[in-house]
């Protein structure tokens, strides 16, 4: 993992996404799935997004504008730096025979990246809209569905090694017809590297951080690539208010990342 600081070379819109386009500066890309945290200008604590895009000079982030971090993220301009850490968590397996790539919504962002390095395979993608599917046009080889036609209705009979990134609600279904996936999930993430117990969801029993476990997790509750540890089945006590292991987590004591809004 490595932090920088970065200049701003594009910021385009993808539909209604925006594609943050950063020069890459000491970072490496790491693995498809793994995420970085970037500064949102004016906000107490960064952002996680997974790497849409890697080239040898930049680093793309496709991400939905949908609280002040994130439309602070869509306000910045070319040549405006922000600090950047990454890669951070564990990403997918890439020893698959046979990828078929699903992603939901904005759950597309890793998925550009993730088909490059394996060679394009067929890709599945469900949007809201029209407008939304605009960023299917980053996913080579992909058929779209669109609402009110759900991506697991659209599963071939034998999906073969599915890689997925979406709405819980689309991973937990996948994860019902397609055991073994690898599912990319997510969880309010305020440090990114295990401290701070805001990314923990429960797996079968047992309570995960995501942010150091995760984000790609097999379905069944195994993850993807490297293993990582797992906390013990008692629940951790930082956070107040709710069991933890919700997704997304409760209210922590101090919940930082209420407080400096959720995305
Ligand atoms: Fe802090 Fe996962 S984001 S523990």
């Amino acid at each position: 993992m490595e932090r920088d600081r970065v200049a701003v070379v594009a910021n385009e819109p993808v539909g209604p996404y925006r594609l943050l386009r950063l020069k890459r500066g000491g970072l490496e890309p790491g693995t498809p799935g793994q995420f970085f945290m970037l500064e949102a200008p004016g906000r107490l604590l960064p952002r996680a997004f997974s790497l849409c895009l890697a080239t040898p000079n930049e680093l793309g982030f496709l991400f939905e504008p949908v609280g002040r971090g994130t439309r602070a993220l869509a306000a910045l301009d070319a040549g405006e730096t922000i600090h950047v850490a990454g890669p951070l968590g564990n990403g997918f397996d890439l020893a698959v025979e046979q990828p078929l790539l699903v992603g939901g919504g904005i759950g597309v962002a890793p998925l550009p990246y993730l088909s490059e390095l394996l060679g394009s395979p067929p890709a599945l993608l469900g949007f809201r809209t029209e407008h939304h599917a605009e960023a299917a046009d980053l996913v080579p080889n992909a058929e779209v569905v669109l609402e009110p036609t759900l991506v697991t209705e659209a599963l071939p009979e034998d999906p073969g090694d599915v890689l997925a990134c979406g709405p819980e609600a689309m991973l937990d279904a996948l994860e019902a017809l397609a055991p073994g996936a690898q599912l990319a999930r997510e969880a309010p993430m305020a440090c990114g590297y295990g401290a701070c117990y805001g990314c923990v969801v429960e797996r079968d029993g047992t309570y995960v951080r995501l942010c150091v476990d995760g984000p790609v997790l097999r379905g069944g509750g195994t993850h993807g690539s490297p293993t990582g540890s797992l906390l013990p089945a008692a629940p951790p006590r930082i956070l107040d208010g709710a069991p933890a292991g919700q997704s997304p987590a409760p209210p922590a004591t101090v919940d930082l990342r209420a407080a400096d809004g959720a995305r």
